[in-house]
């Protein structure tokens, strides 16, 4: 299963491999796309990994959790980040990009913007509470955004509302403690994300998915139900859904373990029926086809591609499959 083909929207993948959004910082401040970037993203091509998703990509300079995070917030960055997308497809992998704000999490600026003034921790500033116009004017970037991504060449756009971040700052109780249409309810709280979901829908036509922390881990906080709502909500306006979680407060506890977050992704698979990624520590062919067979559709396989860019290939030598390799690399098929 794991080798099968599968489409996302009218994406076809010819794998089920993912490679999640994994930020480098290392761009230069400009938030270009730098020689690091190019390597480090056509070597997992290479490797067999089906789908790409490029780490999250900031929509404004001030919703970057880094300064040295890439970003898609002028037309500059565009060049940098169509050679990025060429290089992949060269490499025979599908890639997609995701477009992120950091919010209250943004370390790239002193006066960070959140749906509440609630600080994360001691460590990061203590955010300002947006006003609607700035609401709109976030979501007209990640609509702009959007139109760079098509301009950019990429296969498909995910929308980062997870890891405590902007969107997720919002569709968390713990951090939307708003008194407008934007807080209170779980419709209330998925409105933002919504409008960016519409504004992204105006310039973009390819498939569109989000990556959501299922649970926020920590009491009072969203469970995996509460998640079921906001994709409902959604609806057919997303292709499919990317199952993460935690980040929103630092008080959260969660038990790591190989496939950890597997459970949620079963859970919004069979409560959606959207296409679902799944994961969490996915580091053998076993799990990650045991994944597919019962929990989602499927797997985002992070540090372990960080470790071995190749484990694509290789998962499919160990199994008997007999893959497509790069033809300058078909002599190492073998022995
Ligand atoms: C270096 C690093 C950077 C990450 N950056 C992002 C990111 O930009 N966006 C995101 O959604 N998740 C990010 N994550 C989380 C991963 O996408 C993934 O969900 C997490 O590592 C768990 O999967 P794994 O156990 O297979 O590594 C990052 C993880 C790592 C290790």
């Amino acid at each position: 299963m794991l080798f099968e083909k599968i489409k996302i929207g009218d994406l076809e993948l010819k794998n089920r491999i993912v490679m999640p959004a994994m930020c480098q910082y290392s761009s230069d401040g400009t938030g270009v796309v730098k020689s690091w970037h190019l390597s480090h993203y056509q070597t997992r091509a290479v490797g067999g990994t089906g789908l790409i998703v490029i780490e999250a990509t900031a929509v404004d300079p001030d919703g970057r959790i880094s300064k040295n995070d890439l970003g898609i917030w002028e037309d500059k960055q565009i060049e940098g980040l169509k050679k990025l997308v060429d290089l992949v497809h060269e490499g025979g992998s599908k890639i997609a990009i995701q477009l992120a704000h950091a919010g209250r999490k943004s370390k790239a600026t002193d006066e960070p913007i959140a749906p509440s003034a609630i600080r994360y921790s001691e460590n990061y500033s203590k955010p300002r509470e947006m006003t609607k116009s700035e609401i709109k004017e976030i979501v007209a970037k990640f609509s702009m955004a959007a139109r760079r991504s098509e301009m950019a060449g990429f296969d498909g756009i995910e929308i980062h509302a997870a890891h405590g971040y902007l969107i997720n700052e919002f569709l968390s109780p713990l951090t939307n403690k708003r008194e407008d249409e934007y807080g209170g309810s779980i419709e209330n709280r998925t409105k933002f994300l919504s409008e960016i979901v519409d504004g992204i829908r105006e310039n973009w036509h390819k498939p569109l998915w989000v990556r959501v922390s299922a649970s926020d881990y920590a009491r009072g906080g969203n469970d995996v139900e509460d998640t079921v709502e906001v994709l409902k909500i959604l609806g057919k306006r997303i292709d499919g859904v990317n199952v993460s979680g935690g980040g929103v407060v630092h008080e959260q506890q969660i038990k790591v373990y190989p496939g950890y977050m597997l459970e949620n992704a079963k859970k919004i698979r069979s409560q959606t029926h959207l296409t679902t990624i799944g994961g969490g520590l996915i580091n053998s062919y076993e799990l990650a086809e045991f994944a597919i067979n019962s929990h989602c559709d499927l797997v985002f396989v992070g540090r372990q591609l960080l470790r071995d860019p190749y484990w694509p290939l290789k998962c499919a030598k160990e199994a008997g499959i007999d893959l497509e390799w790069p033809f300058q690399y078909e002599r190492a098929k073998i022995y």
